[in-house]
């Protein structure tokens, strides 16, 4: 008989060739002690690249976009609240002292960039507001900008089946929130300044949470996340940092749904994430 977790991996595409490396790594996991998590083998020499050589949007699978004009920024009838540093700043500095109503309030009526003009909701993020499993994904898809909850698409089933293979789920000890919450129109990358305006709602959200441990989803949002250029390959396996909050690094869910084979790679990355995860609970911080 087929057991859930035989059909949760099923799911997730790890073939029970994987199951029985599953099996070891969460076995693993469970015996992790205050120990620093040491760095999962490198396995960057097997894999093949793909951040930055396909022109697709992670989203569609569909060409991206040119980046917006600027034209397209005074495209609205709306005011653009920000025209320099020092308002930025104050912005921010308004922002990062919000509780959760006035932040959501602000997401909602937020029209710092260009964004907001084509949006049906705002997608400001979803799930338990203590959690200490925070998932960070790039901006929401046509589904969730219908819907205004992160991660309802295909990729969003995925994530779910991602997060119920380690014994997670949306609701309960997990936050998922985005880096921008307004769709990009054609699922294209967020552009810098979309995401730099979104990014005291994010830091905010964080500083709320205090989750003990970030997933950033995919190569844009680990690159928000770091402030820094990087490949996925050279990010994954290793306890990174977001102002302090220990942040691993994983493959976007709708990778993954076009790139079967990099499954295994993200379950790695899972089994990694428990382990680093039980390391928090139980011990020092782990951040490299
Ligand atoms: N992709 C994302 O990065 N976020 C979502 O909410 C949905 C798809």
């Amino acid at each position: 008989m087929t057991s859930r977790r035989d059909e949760i991996l099923k799911e997730i595409g790890i073939t029970p060739v994987w199951r029985l490396r599953v099996q070891e790594s969460l076995a693993e996991a469970q015996e992790v002690s205050s120990e620093p998590a040491p760095p999962v083998p490198d396995t960057r020499a097997l894999q093949p690249s793909f951040e930055g050589t396909s022109p697709v949007s992670h989203q569609t699978g569909e060409p991206s976009r040119v980046a917006a004009q600027p034209s397209a920024l005074h495209g609205s009838s709306a005011p653009m609240l920000r025209r320099s540093a020092a308002d930025d700043d104050e912005r921010r500095a308004a922002i990062i002292r919000m509780d959760w109503a006035g932040l959501k309030q602000a997401v909602a009526q937020c029209v710092a960039c260009a964004l907001h003009a084509r949006r049906n909701k705002t997608v400001f993020g979803v799930g338990d507001e203590n959690a200490d499993w925070m998932f960070v994904g790039e901006g929401p898809g046509a589904d969730e900008d219908r819907q205004g909850d992160p991660f309802v698409g295909q990729a969003g089933k995925l994530l779910d089946s991602m997060l119920a293979a380690i014994k997670l789920k949306r609701d309960d000890n997990v936050y998922i929130a985005n880096v921008v919450k307004c769709r990009p129109p054609g699922n294209r990358n967020p552009e810098p300044d979309e995401a730099s305006k979104c990014e005291p709602y994010l830091q905010r959200q964080i500083e709320l949470i205090k989750p003990k441990l970030i997933i950033a989803l995919g190569r844009v949002a680990a690159l928000n996340l770091l402030s820094r250029e990087a490949s996925i390959a050279s990010l994954r396996g290793r306890v990174l940092a977001y102002r302090g909050t220990p942040l691993i690094v994983t493959y976007h869910p709708a990778y993954l749904l076009r790139n079967l084979p990099d499954k295994a790679k993200a379950w790695e990355d899972l089994c990694f994430a428990v382990k680093t995860m039980q390391s928090l609970q139980s011990g020092p911080s782990v951040t490299t």
